[in-house]
């Protein structure tokens, strides 16, 4: 299999350069070029449409990350984008007082979230999953917590613990996803001092392969919550309005008291909520003060409320599931056919390709030079993270995606045979 062309990315290159002298290491976090494969992916885009992204250089690209996962419909929604446009411009969207766009959220998400009775509208996932931790420590009038999975740069729960003092997370564990046994271990130690057990009920570790809920699992977490008079939080930041409408606790049938969504509701716009149980949201009200100036912005209001209906109107998820289930089933077929040592986890709306370590260890060089051949053929996966399909990837673009993903293998295979 012929290796395909490296991609021209000067202009890219340039722009950080320059970047190095304004931003501190140019582009912070997840969107810095070590977060992907350095010389290989673009740095800076220019637009995008649909499906499809196109950087500084000109490059297109079919996209699967998503914006890192906001964008469910696709970049550049006309129907979105027309009505917060239309409400910018017909009467305004940032004020003293809130607008009451808020109530008519709030009363759809009772609609659609299994937990939901009262909520609070934030900008970001990290806003809303460290309000949804002081509630339930105001709540209980504990300090533990237990937690599983990407929850955000705060300082309770960020993985680099840089600049933070031992004090802010030393009341934090962290359990592994579908390890019962683990978290009933912590519970026996903590549980009478245990605020919060906050998890994302479907399993989706950083650079890790994805993982179902084995049987039992996030009952036994509802149920040891329930004993020790701990809050369960579901973090669906990226699973609600993408696994179903009312989220992982919808498919699984577990309803945790509160739940955190940003991501996916808004199509792009910032807007993030804590909702959940009236008794335990009731604290935010009585003992906390949360607030910022942009909270009640109504851009990501009404970006979320024209997101919703489509999603509901065009039967969005249904179609996700459908498309993706099929590009699925063909990546499992060319995983199958070339035993490179590649896994296929997570569901249709998500799924991640990983590689399995091996004896010669090479599985990072074989996971780079796979992913390498993609995006130099005009597909953007990243290594580091599982990938989205959204309303606006065409039939088309998911058989070309199989055939790329086919491609990649093969070059493997051929590369690492000899
Ligand atoms: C599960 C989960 N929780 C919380 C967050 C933090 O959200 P944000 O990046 O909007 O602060 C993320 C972001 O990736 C996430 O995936």
């Amino acid at each position: 299999m012929k290796e395909a062309n490296k991609l021209n990315i000067t202009r890219s290159q340039e722009l950080f350069e320059e970047a190095k002298t304004l931003v501190p290491g140019g582009v912070l976090g997840a969107r810095k070029p070590g977060d992907f494969i350095e010389g290989e992916y673009p740095i800076f885009l220019e637009y995008g449409k649909g499906s499809r992204l196109t950087d500084v250089d000109g490059n297109e690209f079919i996209d699967f990350l998503c914006g890192y996962g906001p964008i469910i419909l696709g970049y550049r929604e006309d129907e979105v984008d027309d009505a917060v446009i239309k409400q910018i411009k017909d009467k305004g969207f940032c004020f003293t007082l809130t607008q009451r766009y808020q109530n008519k959220l709030a009363k759809k998400l009772t609609e659609l979230v299994p937990c939901s009775e009262l909520s609070i509208f934030l900008k970001t996932g990290s806003d809303a999953t460290t309000a949804a931790i002081r509630i339930a420590r105001a709540y209980t009038n504990r300090i533990k917590v237990m937690r599983c999975g990407y929850h955000g740069w705060h300082d309770w729960c960020v993985e680099m613990k840089g600049g933070i003092p031992e004090k802010f997370y030393e009341d934090v564990y962290e359990f592994r996803y579908n390890n019962l046994d683990q978290l009933e271990d912590l519970m026996k130690k903590y549980g009478d001092q245990t605020a919060a057990i906050i998890m994302t009920p479907f399993g989706h570790p950083i650079h890790q392969k994805m993982e179902i809920p084995k049987p039992g699992f996030l009952e036994g977490v509802r149920e040891l919550a329930n004993k020790h008079g701990t809050v369960l939080v579901f973090d669906e930041v990226r699973t609600c309005f993408r696994l179903r409408m009312g989220g992982a606790q919808e498919l699984y049938g577990v309803t945790p008291d509160l739940t955190v969504l940003g991501k996916g509701m808004a199509n792009g716009y910032a807007i993030s909520v804590v909702t959940g149980k009236a008794d335990v949201m009731m604290a935010a009200a009585q003992k906390l003060f949360i607030s910022s100036t942009f909270f009640p912005n109504s851009d990501g209001y009404i970006a979320a409320l024209k997101t919703i209906e489509i999603l509901e109107r065009d039967n969005v998820l249904n179609n996700i599931w459908e498309k993706g289930n099929r590009l699925l089933a063909n990546i499992q077929n060319s995983i199958d056919k070339y035993e490179v040592g590649a896994e296929l986890s997570g569901v249709a709306p998500m799924f991640f390709i990983t590689f399995k370590r091996n004896e010669t260890n090479t599985q990072k060089e074989k996971r780079d030079d796979f992913y390498t051949q993609l995006i130099r053929k005009g597909f953007f996966f990243t290594p580091h993270h599982h990938a989205y399909i959204s309303y606006r990837h065409t039939e088309e673009d998911l058989d070309k995606t199989a055939t790329a993903i086919d491609e990649a293998m093969a070059y493997v295979k051929e590369k690492y045979q000899k």
